[in-house]
């Protein structure tokens, strides 16, 4: 968002929220976000879900248009800010395939957003370079969501993971929570570790060596205090886990194919894994999944993975009606 950005109206009609601290914001990285933040967005994602449970879609955002904006592949992110938008009574322009955008004709980012800004009242934008929101953010006048910048941060489906812990456990403060898989390249757990150590846990990191997570992002964990732990197997962890977050090997981002193939089954869940697993452990995975967690495992009643999906959609409706002023 840049500083031209128009000021709310101090005539607002009744019903907007334009004094709220999220409107006319950008969603870049979860650094933004105080715990106040983070429980507000939640009750009103549960008031997103009450709503789509008694009525399915309702006219909070009706007359707004979302454009969504994907220069990398994406099933849940695209199609839950499409849900999203439509159960609120937007509209969608979806750019899912920029081959066939004038990016391919070689339009830049800048040039790309402040076109779409034109016709919409917010981006979606996911991205395989690190900072391409940001870029965005500072060209453009209406906000920014960051739906994935390369291996950089995923703020979205940080916000629902810890959701999905909250409504599944009950509680984030005090838990062990296990990150599991390819923490190097894998932006989901970037963002969800930086907004875990809001909160007071313990976390372990599991991974190959060569795919450990970032220093950096521990460097900032030491600060803040919060206890970690890095191991190579997961058998170390397992047993006093109450939420195991498993990721995919992130085949995208490898440039030595060998590399890949050494590291691409590093782990996989299988029932008799949960075997040693706490009886009412959080199973979760952003998804997509390659083989990393057995389709047995689905009937588990701690695999919540798929709850966590439609968590999302909720998530997503509160950040949208809450950018756009109207929650
Ligand atoms: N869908 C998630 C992401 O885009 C996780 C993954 O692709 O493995 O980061
Ligand atoms: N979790 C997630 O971001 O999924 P997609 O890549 O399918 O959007």
């Amino acid at each position: 968002m840049n500083a031209n950005r128009p000021q709310p109206s101090p005539h607002l009609p009744l019903g907007d929220r334009r004094d709220a601290p999220f409107y006319g914001r950008d969603i870049l990285e979860v650094a933004q976000f105080r715990r106040a933040d983070l429980s507000h967005i939640f009750g009103v994602a549960r008031e997103m879900r009450e709503m789509v449970l008694r009525v399915g879609s309702f006219d909070l955002l009706k007359g707004k248009i979302l454009a969504s904006l994907f220069y990398e592949p994406s099933t849940r992110t695209a199609s839950s800010f499409t849900a999203a938008m439509e159960r609120l009574g937007g509209s969608v322009i979806p750019i899912s395939e920029v081959r066939y955008s004038s990016v391919s004709k070689g339009e830049s980012l800048p040039d790309t957003v402040r076109t779409l800004e034109c016709y919409a009242d917010v981006i979606v934008l996911r991205h395989p370079e690190v900072g391409a929101a940001k870029l965005a953010a500072k060209y453009a006048r209406k906000p920014i969501i960051n739906a994935g910048d390369g291996v950089g941060e995923h703020p979205t489906q940080a916000l629902l993971d810890l959701f999905t812990i909250i409504e599944e456990a009950g509680r984030i403060d005090g838990l062990t929570v296990t990150l599991l898989g390819d923490l190097k390249n894998g932006r989901t757990v970037h963002s969800l570790a930086r907004l875990l150590s809001m909160y007071d846990v313990k976390l372990n990191f599991v991974s190959p060596e060569s795919l450990a997570f970032p220093e950096k992002i521990l460097r900032e964990l030491d600060e803040k205090g919060i206890a970690w732990e890095a191991h190579t197997e997961l058998e170390a962890v397992l047993p006093r886990s109450d939420v195991l977050y498993v990721t995919r090997v992130q085949k995208e981002r490898f440039s030595d194919p060998a590399h890949y193939a050494r590291v691409k089954d590093a782990y996989v869940i299988s029932p008799e894994t949960l075997t040693h697993a706490r009886p009412r452990m959080v199973l979760m995975h952003p998804l997509p999944r390659v083989g990393e967690i057995t389709m047995e495992v689905d009937n588990d009643p701690r695999a919540a993975y798929f709850r966590q999906m439609e968590y999302g959609m909720y998530v997503r409706m509160a950040l949208l009606a809450m950018v756009l002023g109207k929650a």
